[in-house]
């Protein structure tokens, strides 16, 4: 049995891809969902939402600390193997597997694994280190008996990104609504099919695999348009434009379907519209904490406590959403 993995993908950055798989972790487990987030992005933007500064000093700075993703996958540079990752515990039904910016230095181990893995030589190896992710992940996910798996990437088509994606079972992808959001979808769908045709040889190549592999299913469950991304100075005709092209390029790059004339809110691939939380989310970053569990004591007061109410709506109604589109 493995667990599912579910991965928020865009090669574009700043579409609010970290913001979501930390509010989202923190709702699927308030909803009663066991959860593992990885935080595979070498800018470690998400292990810094979960940590203060001082405990990731401490992850960071010791030689022998403990294990972040980093860590734990590294032996497998030198004559080793994939080691056990330090979960962090963040509330009692979700886990953090830290992030690290040295994770970098594996984007080289993993371009030249990729090659190798499609070879008739020793395959062990290759593939190891192509899943390693996966395979770290999944161990932790077992450990803590989790339902599901969040993994946060950075924006980009590289080896970190393609080895995380083949390592998903489902794809949520964020979005702005402007013309460079709208090129990186243009991509997105194209890199996903190679990416799974490629995994799939890869399979098919190896007839006795002598461990557990991930399918590559990458199944795309839909996408959530970034509504902050609107320049406030611009004009709401320029926002419209942008946002009633989503739904057909969406259709036409990841689902491979026609182009239709649809509104993000006629569109059943949408999965939400996230509103500019404005004010919140300084508070939030402060507080250490979800914008939907910000309560008087961290300055959510009068109006910002109704948008405090309404997000959490809008957070579970979101969550819901992904949970039945993925039938855990
Ligand atoms: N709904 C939102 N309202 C206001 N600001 C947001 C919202 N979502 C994200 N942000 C802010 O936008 C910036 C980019 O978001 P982030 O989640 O880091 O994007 P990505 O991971 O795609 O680069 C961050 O400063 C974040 O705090
Ligand atoms: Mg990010």
């Amino acid at each position: 049995m493995t667990t599912p993995v579910l991965t928020f993908f865009n090669n574009k950055g700043g579409v609010g891809k970290t913001s979501l798989v930390y509010h989202l972790s923190w709702m699927f487990s308030g909803l009663g969902k066991r959860v593992v987030v990885l935080d595979l992005d070498p800018q470690a933007n998400l292990t810094a939402a979960f940590l203060d500064e001082d405990d990731i000093d401490s992850l960071w700075e010791k030689e022998k600390g403990p294990n972040t993703i980093y860590r734990a996958v590294y032996p497998l540079t030198e004559v080793g193997d994939i080691e056990k990752v330090t979960l962090r515990a963040i509330n009692r039904r979700l886990y953090l597997i830290p992030g690290d910016v040295a994770l970098a230095g594996f984007e080289e181990e993993l371009s030249s694994a990729w090659p190798e893995s499609m070879g008739d030589k020793n395959l062990y190896r290759p593939f190891r280190i192509q899943t390693a992710f996966w395979q770290v992940a999944q161990a932790a996910a077992e450990n803590v008996n989790a339902d599901l798996i969040l993994v946060d990437v950075g924006p980009n088509l590289g080896a970190i990104n393609r080895s995380a994606l083949i390592g998903s079972d489902y794809v949520v992808v964020p979005l702005g609504a402007d013309l460079f959001s709208l090129q990186g979808l243009k991509n997105l769908g194209p890199t996903l099919r190679s990416w799974r045709g490629l995994w799939k040889k890869r399979l098919q190549n190896w007839i006795e695999p002598s461990f557990e592999l991930p399918e590559g299913k990458m199944q795309p469950i839909g996408y959530i348009v970034q509504q902050y991304s609107i320049r406030l100075s611009r004009p709401v005709k320029a926002y419209d434009r942008w946002v009633n092209r989503v739904p057909g390029t969406y259709r036409q790059s990841v689902l491979r379907e026609p182009f239709v004339e649809l509104k993000p809110d006629e569109d059943p691939n949408c999965l939400a519209t996230m509103k500019h939380y404005r004010s919140l989310v300084p508070m939030a970053q402060e507080a250490r904490k979800p914008i939907f569990q910000l309560t008087s004591a961290d300055g959510a007061i009068g109006a910002h406590a109704a948008a405090v109410t309404d997000a959490y709506r809008d957070f579970e109604i979101l969550a819901k959403r992904i949970l039945s589109a993925m039938k855990t």
